[in-house]
């Protein structure tokens, strides 16, 4: 049985940083096999970990439909045209939804992407899935159960509310989700007693706050893999403290 971990939260709020953080905790940890899925259509996971990526699903799409060579029944086709899709890296795999291309509709394509995942998730103990903004596609996504849903929010308290109804919205999905928790991202000092009050009035568990960290910026304009920050990063020290406490 795989162990099912996904990001969600508004645009912006740090959902690639922490599944990037999350990769190299359980690579660091000695656990695996990893995949690790990119669910944002700009795909840019890759970039946080450091690595190329040949092509998507979505891109690999039209070409699944077309030509399924002479001799080769659709699924074994399929099969094939999804590794080719999967990128190997150095202790974990990588897929990428990417942007269904061409004409035709995102449930053609989403229905494509459960397929993808359905065959692949198998194969892997921990499976960790970065989310665009918007959760709509991730009913279509998977079936699965997630064991632990990551929120992130800043610390404002529109941003608690945010992911309060970003929460609401998952609810609403027909998805088993086994335990959710709110991440703070790029708080400056301490947060305030309205924060605490915020949050627990939407009812959200708290797992923890990862501060600003100019080393993750610096990182990101250097264009250089925050899945390369040290250990001594404050961002990355603080995320191991809540990895340590919600990943077995
Ligand atoms: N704790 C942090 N301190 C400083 N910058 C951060 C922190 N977390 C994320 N960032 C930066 O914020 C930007 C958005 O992060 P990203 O992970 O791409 O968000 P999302 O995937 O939710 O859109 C990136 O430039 C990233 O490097
Ligand atoms: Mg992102």
């Amino acid at each position: 049985m795989s162990f099912t971990i996904a990001v969600s939260g508004k645009g912006g709020t740090g959902k690639t940083t922490l599944a990037g953080m999350i990769i190299r905790f359980l690579l660091d940890k000695g656990k695996g096999p990893i995949l690790a899925v990119d669910a944002d259509s700009n795909s840019n996971l890759n970039e946080v970990l450091g690595v190329q990526i040949r092509s998507t699903i979505g891109e690999t799409r039209e070409t699944m439909k077309k030509d399924v060579p002479v001799g080769m029944t659709k699924d074994i086709w399929f099969e094939y045209k999804v590794q080719e899709a999967l990128t190997e890296a150095r202790g974990f795999d990588l897929i990428a939804m990417g942007r269904p291309e061409g004409p035709g509709c995102y449930c053609a394509a989403n229905t494509l992407a459960r397929k993808c995942l359905d065959l692949l998730t198998g194969n892997y103990q921990y499976i960790v899935i970065d989310n665009e903004a918007g959760m709509e596609h991730f009913s279509r996504l998977t079936t699965r159960d997630v064991d632990l849903l990551f929120i992130l929010s800043d610390s404002s308290q529109r941003g608690i509310l945010t992911a309060s109804r970003i929460r609401d919205l998952i609810h609403a999905l027909d998805l088993r989700i086994v335990r959710e928790v709110l991440v703070v991202n790029r708080v400056q000092g301490e947060p305030g007693s309205e924060f605490y009050e915020e949050v627990k009035k939407q009812n959200l568990e708290l797992g923890g706050v990862l501060p600003v960290d100019e080393e993750v910026y610096r990182y990101d304009s250097e264009g250089k893999p925050t899945f390369q920050l040290p250990l001594e990063s404050k961002a990355v020290q603080s995320a191991r403290r809540i990895f340590e406490k919600y990943i077995q």
